[in-house]
């Protein structure tokens, strides 16, 4: 195991009601700005929940309309409006597009400079307005991680930046607030915890039995419950596993110690970068060939996935690998995401603009071995055709 320093500030209210925890987290005398995105929470009785919880709060604005795969434009609308009203408090409500924008509005505020050199230059954030979020799609661990993906949308960037001041203060996760997703969302965020496990979990051996064996769990769990949800989304204890499951897949605890390759997610972005696939379409895509072309480097974990997460033990290694890429390929498809370029209507002529677009973000080298070139993220994407 590797050395770490582990310290994850946000304080998790995990259950049925506990909206009303966010009272007591926000100051009185906070000048409040609620960020939410197209609606969901009007239609499903969340955003009454805050507004109930605030009632003795003195000052609150509201800004919606933060889109999927939030835009940096609207995002610097929102930091004009928090400027103009003196915003010293920011209350996210909704989902991973959301928070993620809230964290970057936290951090832009202050920042001297064009924030925009947040995301393209690794700007260092010296400070950032203090945020809590109640979320409500279990999928991304943004609620209580330090990571946040912008997307730009005049010249086709889709950026991530980390920074320990954006961590958020708490966050609330009431799985009721995730009944009225529409399917496609529900499955998306199975799909996509699932990958941000594999990512810290699928690589080389290192020796960290625990970590392992909690990615292992939580991706059982993840193919135990997930399809669960598409026939029962008003199962509470379902969608509380799941609720739990997506935000211990991204909040820093199973990758300590272990090597990541996160190639499934930069080489995802740039799909919905050029051609606006769902983030767990992009991944659903990409992951299987990404553990296919990749199954040299990766043989020893991929035999290990395949015993332990799908309880294969019949046949060769080669065999058993195959059978576990092609079972990890059928659960995405048993949640009803597709797994093909050639599914979205992305012909094999546009490979070449998705691998020009990594090479622009200096996205040449992923992976645990840092051997993803373009010359291997193009085989890959072909795979994926
Ligand atoms: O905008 P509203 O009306 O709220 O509708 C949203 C949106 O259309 C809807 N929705 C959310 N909660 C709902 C609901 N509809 C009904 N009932 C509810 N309870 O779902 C749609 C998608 O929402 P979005 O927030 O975009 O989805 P998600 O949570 O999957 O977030 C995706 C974004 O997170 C980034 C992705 O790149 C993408 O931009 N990621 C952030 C990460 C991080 N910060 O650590 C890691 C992830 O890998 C990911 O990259
Ligand atoms: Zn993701």
């Amino acid at each position: 195991m590797k050395n770490f320093s582990f310290q994850n500030p946000t304080r998790i209210h995990f259950g049925k009601g506990m909206i009303a925890r966010i009272a007591e987290e926000i100051p009185q005398t906070a000048n409040i700005l609620i960020t939410y995105g197209g609606g969901s929470i009007k239609k499903n009785g969340t955003l009454q929940q805050v507004r109930e919880a605030l009632k003795d709060h003195a000052s609150i604005t509201e800004f919606g309309g933060i889109e999927p795969n939030p835009s940096y434009e609207t995002l610097m609308e929102a930091v004009a409006v928090a400027k103009q009203e003196g915003i010293d408090y920011l209350l996210a409500v909704g989902g991973g597009s959301v928070i993620d924008g809230t964290k970057f509005i936290a951090a832009a505020i202050p920042f001297e400079g064009d924030p925009w050199t947040i995301l393209s230059d690794n700007a260092e954030i010296h400070q950032a307005v203090p945020a809590g979020n109640v979320l409500t799609l279990p999928a991304t661990g943004s609620e209580s991680n330090s990571g946040s993906v912008v997307t730009r949308r005049a010249t086709n960037d889709k950026l991530a930046f980390l920074s320990p001041k954006v961590y958020p203060q708490f966050t609330v996760l009431d799985p009721e607030t995730t009944y009225s997703l529409p399917l496609g969302q529900s499955a998306n965020g199975v799909v996509d915890a699932f990958a941000h496990v594999m990512e810290q979990y699928l690589t080389i051996r290192e020796n960290a039995p625990i970590q392992d064996r909690y990615a292992e769990s939580l991706l059982i769990t993840l193919i135990e419950q997930g399809p669960i949800v598409l026939t029962q989304p008003e199962d509470y204890e379902t969608r509380a596993t799941i609720m739990w499951a997506a935000n211990q897949a991204l909040n820093g605890l199973i990758g300590l110690g272990v090597p990541h390759d996160w190639s499934t997610h930069m080489i995802g972005h740039e799909i919905t970068a050029l051609f606006g696939l769902d983030h767990a379409q992009t991944l659903a895509i990409v992951l299987p060939s990404v553990m296919h072309i990749m199954r040299e480097d990766k043989a020893s974990k991929l035999l290990q996935y395949a015993e332990r997460v799908w309880g294969i033990r019949e046949g060769n290694d080669q065999e058993k690998i195959d059978s576990a890429i092609n079972k990890t390929r059928a659960f995405f498809e048993q949640m009803g995401i597709k797994t093909r370029l050639s599914d979205y209507g992305i012909q094999e002529s546009a490979i070449t603009d998705l691998v020009d677009q990594l090479k622009r973000h200096k996205m040449t080298a992923l992976g645990e071995n840092q051997n993803i070139t373009p010359e291997v993220a193009t085989r890959i994407l072909r795979h994926a055709a």
